[in-house]
């Protein structure tokens, strides 16, 4: 039986303004302190309300997105209760206005000639990601080709492209992002490492080469295109529940491994809504059924989401650890040495429920569980000034120096 009132999936779609889009004008993001004995409490009080929505959290503090309406509200909360906070975003729809400025002309000139439309100083749609990995398989047709591993809820292409020499004693290596729809960050991080490898395979390091890289950059295509059209601000896959007014299940939750367990909602109109059983979602089952029916045996599996700047290793499900945590720690710490020397952010390292919280379902802890030593959630920049909303002129910055800490796993990948 449904755990959830059924008259609760009768909840009001957001109202769009004259864009067709949701309107986020005068909405703020606040950064409230969890440092003080019950605030955790008062947080999620006030969330279970609807006042606020939580775009994540670290130990002592969590960033809550509130609505201009009730800000009054959940100012005389926290003050009542001497919770400190301070306001990170003033106003949420003037930084998702600037945050992804169009091209100069020069660029868009270059754009036209280069045979493909993708550029690390934009966010693009999944129509131009999507033509650059075609682009790349048909021009180095030796070492890459792109393969639909399976197609979305509305029909798009779930691509995987695969960099490789050929070598029968290569390792290998998966890599996602975009899982979580409106952390635009991951795709475009995901496929600045594809150009990186692709347009300098021959001069890479051995490191590299020895390696047959497999990259899915956008898990959730159908959300992802959302959050440009519609809600920048989506999370889930736009599958909907039933016949309700309730869309889209939150992928990270989806997977088979301790399916259903702590973190993870019943109830489909949640942000973390779990789906209807494991792998109920088309994108989620595709990725399953192609760890399931090829015979690369994978080394590490990585996956990029945004925000927070962790390094994040199994368990997610529940505050326990594999027998490996130790070395998943130490290179985890190295991979961190290596992204602050090359740009400056500092990565914080740790099992995802001892730093952050339990949920059960996500793709890391499915991945483990096939048995792929090397298993990382990646949250990237920042750690919360910009949030989800990061400007595009960071693409570049947050993308070189992972590809640093993505050498040093190529190192322990080549070494195990
Ligand atoms: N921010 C990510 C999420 O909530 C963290 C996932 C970490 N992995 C896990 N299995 N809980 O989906
Ligand atoms: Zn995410």
């Amino acid at each position: 039986a449904a755990e959830f009132d059924k008259a609760a999936l009768e909840e009001p779609q957001p109202t769009l303004g004259k864009s067709g889009k949701v309107d986020y004008t005068g909405c703020q993001v606040w950064k409230v302190s969890t440092a003080k004995a019950g605030a955790k409490a008062v947080i999620n009080k006030l969330s279970s309300d609807k006042l606020i929505a939580s775009w994540g959290g670290s130990e002592s503090s969590i960033d809550v997105l509130i609505k201009p309406k009730v800000i009054e509200n959940v100012t005389t909360v926290l003050k009542s209760k001497d919770i400190p906070y301070s306001i990170m975003i003033e106003d949420l729809q003037q930084r998702i206005n600037e945050e992804n400025p169009p091209l100069d002309e020069n660029e868009i000139e270059l754009q036209d000639r280069r045979g493909h439309r993708m550029t690390w100083k934009q966010y693009h749609r999944v129509e131009d990601i999507h033509g650059f990995m075609d682009y790349l398989a048909e021009t180095y047709p030796s070492i890459i080709s792109v393969n639909t591993i399976g197609k979305s809820h509305e029909g798009r292409d779930l691509k995987v492209l695969r960099i490789s020499d050929g070598k029968s004693t290569n390792k290998a290596v998966f890599i996602d992002g975009g899982i979580h729809a409106r952390e635009w960050i991951s795709p475009a991080v995901v496929t600045y490492l594809i150009n990186q490898f692709a347009e300098n395979f021959d001069v890479e390091t051995d490191d590299i080469k020895n390696i047959d890289w497999y990259f899915l950059p956008v898990v959730n295509p159908d959300g992802y295109e959302y959050t440009h059209n519609t809600d920048r601000m989506w999370r889930k896959n736009r599958k909907r529940y039933g016949i309700g007014f309730c869309y889209g299940t939150d992928l990270n939750r989806n997977f088979g491994y301790h399916w259903g367990g702590k973190g993870a909602s019943s109830y489909p109109c949640s942000e973390i809504y779990r789906g209807e059983a494991a792998f109920s979602e088309p994108e989620s089952k595709a990725i399953s059924n192609f760890f399931a029916t090829t015979a690369t045996k994978f080394t590490a599996y990585l996956t990029y989401h945004s925000y927070g700047q962790y390094l994040l290793y199994p368990w997610g499900y529940d505050n326990t650890l594999p027998p490996d945590y130790k070395e998943l720690q130490s290179v985890g710490e190295e991979i961190a040495e290596s992204i602050r020397k090359a740009g400056g952010s500092e990565y914080t390292v740790g099992s995802s429920s001892g730093l952050l919280y339990s949920a059960a379902g996500g793709s890391d802890d499915w991945a483990k569980s096939l048995g792929i030593k090397y298993t990382y959630t990646i949250e990237l920049s920042d750690t919360g000034r910009h949030g989800f909303v990061l400007p595009a002129s960071y693409i570049k910055p947050v993308a070189k120096e992972n590809l640093a800490g993505l050498r040093v796993l190529a190192q322990k990948v080549n070494e195990a």
